[in-house]
């Protein structure tokens, strides 16, 4: 009998301008677009196999080699009914030879070779895996946007791992979520001397996880409105000129302040949310110390820290600069078990197509 399995596996991307908070939890709609770098996969990814197969009595995932479960009508859910529906419509209604691989159930299995959940967008990753790993299994013949769209209902951030480079998501203002997706803005190939340097401060799971800490953020903070409508918009055009003009300094001014505005929200949060430690913070100052140096020679600033829902860093720098940076991290922050874990040298950007091979242009 025929084997019905197909592996994928995608990049994380780390945000420039996060993404907090949403217009719509079912759909996944944001309160404000963002713009983030897609990391190369050597370090940081997600791999996940689908399995469909008629003897399965019931859809199952397990991550990390643990089962999770699938709730009805939950964000997994609504991802593999969306892709069974594409396979029906697509595939099965249109060549009445193709196996119903839509009526069988699917075992999924996926690992992530980072720590989960614990800051460094293990769901962004996961999720843009698992779609594209059912998109592979049933032989969609989609775009990576539509990929896109439906990564969006698994996690916000997952939308924008379906492209390599420098992506935004656009907020959009459909209120069924046509137009809110990912776009590229720039390929890596624009501008390669972007490198991203990890440094993994603790691979504990979070306290608060995105999706609840950026509901209460929605509920309770009035600096998210002030955020939202006065600062996102006019950052993203500027982010987005700093990409398109290679400007290191802007995007590093323009990215440290996002990252310090989201941080800031969450502590305006009722009761707040902590994501930063003291390590986290000990890593900022080193960074603005360095970049004060870099300011004063004339050289503007060479570093750019951000930070996600965890205190684990991510240092963007020119390539010129890795050396230098990881060196000084190193003397700073000698390895010590549970306060600075590893520092990895990432290259940013690299075009990875999450869904590689199977899935064709638009
Ligand atoms: P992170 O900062 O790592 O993105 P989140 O709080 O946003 O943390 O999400 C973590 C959750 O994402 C996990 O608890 C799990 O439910 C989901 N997730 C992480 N990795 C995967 C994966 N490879 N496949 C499916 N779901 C995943
Ligand atoms: C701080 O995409 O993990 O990393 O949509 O609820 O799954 P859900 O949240 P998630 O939130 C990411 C928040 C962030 C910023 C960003 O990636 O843009
Ligand atoms: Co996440």
């Amino acid at each position: 009998m025929a084997l019905h399995q197909a592996t994928a596996s995608a990049p994380v991307n780390i945000a420039c301008i996060k993404y907090w908070g949403k217009r719509d939890t079912k759909l996944i709609l944001p309160t404000n677009s963002s713009l983030s770098v897609t990391l190369d996969q050597d370090h940081l990814r997600s791999t996940t196999t689908s399995r469909a197969d008629p003897s399965f009595e019931r859809d199952r995932l397990w991550l990390n080699g643990v089962e999770e479960e699938i709730k009805d009508g939950g964000r997994t859910a609504t991802c593999i009914a969306e892709l069974k529906r594409l396979r029906r419509e697509e595939v099965e209604d249109k060549q009445p030879n193709e196996p119903k691989l839509s009526t069988y159930a699917v075992h999924i299995a996926s690992y992530n070779n980072f720590p989960t959940a614990a800051g460094l967008a293990s769901s962004a990753s996961g999720f843009a895996a698992l779609v594209s790993s059912l998109a592979q299994l049933y032989s969609l013949p989609v775009s990576p946007s539509t990929l896109s769209l439906i990564a969006r209902q698994g996690s916000g951030s997952a939308c924008r791992s379906l492209y390599g480079g420098f992506v935004a998501w656009d907020q959009g203002s459909n209120p069924t979520g046509i137009d809110s997706l990912a776009r590229e803005v720039a390929p890596q190939s624009h501008w390669p001397d972007i490198h991203a340097l990890i440094c993994v401060v603790s691979d504990d799971k979070k306290g608060t996880s995105s999706t609840s800490g950026m509901q209460r953020t929605v509920e309770t903070s009035e600096l998210l409105q002030h955020r939202i409508n006065h600062v996102v918009p006019q950052r993203l055009k500027a982010i987005e000129e700093a990409i398109l003009k290679k400007d290191f300094d802007s995007f590093a001014q323009i990215t440290m302040a996002d990252s310090n505005q989201f941080h800031a929200v969450a502590l305006d949060t009722e009761p707040p949310i902590f994501y930063l430690n003291d390590v986290s913070r000990a890593i900022i100052a080193l960074i603005v110390e360095y970049n004060r140096v870099s300011v004063a020679a004339g050289r503007g600033r060479r570093a750019a820290y951000t930070y996600d829902a965890g205190p684990n860093a991510v240092i963007y720098t020119l390539k010129e600069n890795v050396k230098e940076i990881v060196e000084l991290v190193v003397k700073y922050f000698p390895q010590r078990e549970g306060s600075f874990k590893d520092v990895f040298e990432l290259f940013a950007g690299v075009d990875v197509a999450a869904t590689e091979g199977k899935v064709v242009e638009g």
